[in-house]
């Protein structure tokens, strides 16, 4: 998994993102555009996998997410569901071994009782073997929705609230977050999509209320290291406001004046 290349020298290493999740899209125009089937398109997207990885994991990220398969996805014609579902089985067996020399954590996060039996073995497989793992935390979205992650939020706080365990007055954000797929994981600082779209898709909708965004009309196969570094490069140079005024982020004030506002 080590890449000799160096991508980061004009970095500010000082201001990496803390968490980057990843749309990553194209793939199946990337193969087309080249005569190929959808499933080589698939399969060179896994290439990015391993490279952006091991460049989240150089660069010091402390979680990558990455959205491996949507609720939607589960509409695509079946061969290319068991294809999806055999490559991601596939990359989990051959990195495992680099997984666990670079300490990664892998995570998934979804509806994940839906996956077919020998993939939810795998994600059971790798989620054991690397929980005690204290480097990057590596979380797939696998048949991930976000609105289906709310659902499921809001079911077992309706269910904890019928048994006394939770006053709904009480009911804040942090509560709420905290029954999510993965509460303990921070929201990203930075969300990428690749495939030329400017859509969320159904991804962390609630997670990416202050995420930077970035778009690129790089296919997901062309999404390498370096188009990594170039993404994080135009984040650095974003000034995050979290609804205070450019002037308070600058002046370092934290908007204790009463005008503290969540929009921007
Ligand atoms: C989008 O391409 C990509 C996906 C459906 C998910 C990403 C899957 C991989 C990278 C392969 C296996 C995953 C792992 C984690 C090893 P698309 O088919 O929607 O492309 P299109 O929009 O051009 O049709």
């Amino acid at each position: 998994m080590d890449d000799p290349r160096v991508n980061a020298p004009r970095m500010n290493t000082a201001a990496i993102p803390n968490h980057v999740a990843i749309i990553m899209d194209g793939n199946g125009r990337w193969a087309q555009s080249r005569g190929l089937d959808r499933n080589r398109g698939h399969r060179e997207g896994v290439e990015s996998v391993r490279a952006v990885v091991r460049e989240a994991h150089n660069l010091g990220i402390n979680v990558l997410t990455l959205y491996a398969f949507s609720m939607e996805n589960w509409n695509r014609p079946k061969l290319e569901v068991n294809s999806l579902m055999g490559l991601f089985e596939e990359y989990i067996d051959v990195e495992l071994p680099q997984i666990m020399e670079k300490k990664i954590r892998v995570r998934a996060i979804g509806r994940l009782d839906r996956l077919p039996r020998a993939t939810r073995v795998v994600v059971k497989h790798v989620m054991k073997k690397t929980a005690n793992n204290g480097g990057m935390e590596l979380v797939f979205a696998l048949s991930y929705g976000a609105r289906q992650e709310i659902v499921d939020a809001a079911k077992q706080l309706m269910r904890d609230a019928e048994a006394g365990k939770l006053d709904p007055e009480r009911l804040d954000e942090k509560t709420f977050s905290a029954y999510l797929y993965a509460p303990d994981v921070p929201d990203p600082d930075l969300m990428i999509r690749t495939g030329g779209d400017s859509r969320v898709s159904n991804f962390l909708l609630w997670q990416i209320a202050y995420a930077e965004i970035y778009t690129t009309d790089h296919m997901w196969p062309d999404f390498r290291g370096a188009q990594l570094v170039d993404a994080i490069t135009d984040y650095q140079g974003r000034e995050r406001r979290f609804g205070l005024t450019s002037a308070q982020v600058q002046g370092g004030t934290d908007g204790a004046d009463g005008a503290t506002s969540e929009s921007e």
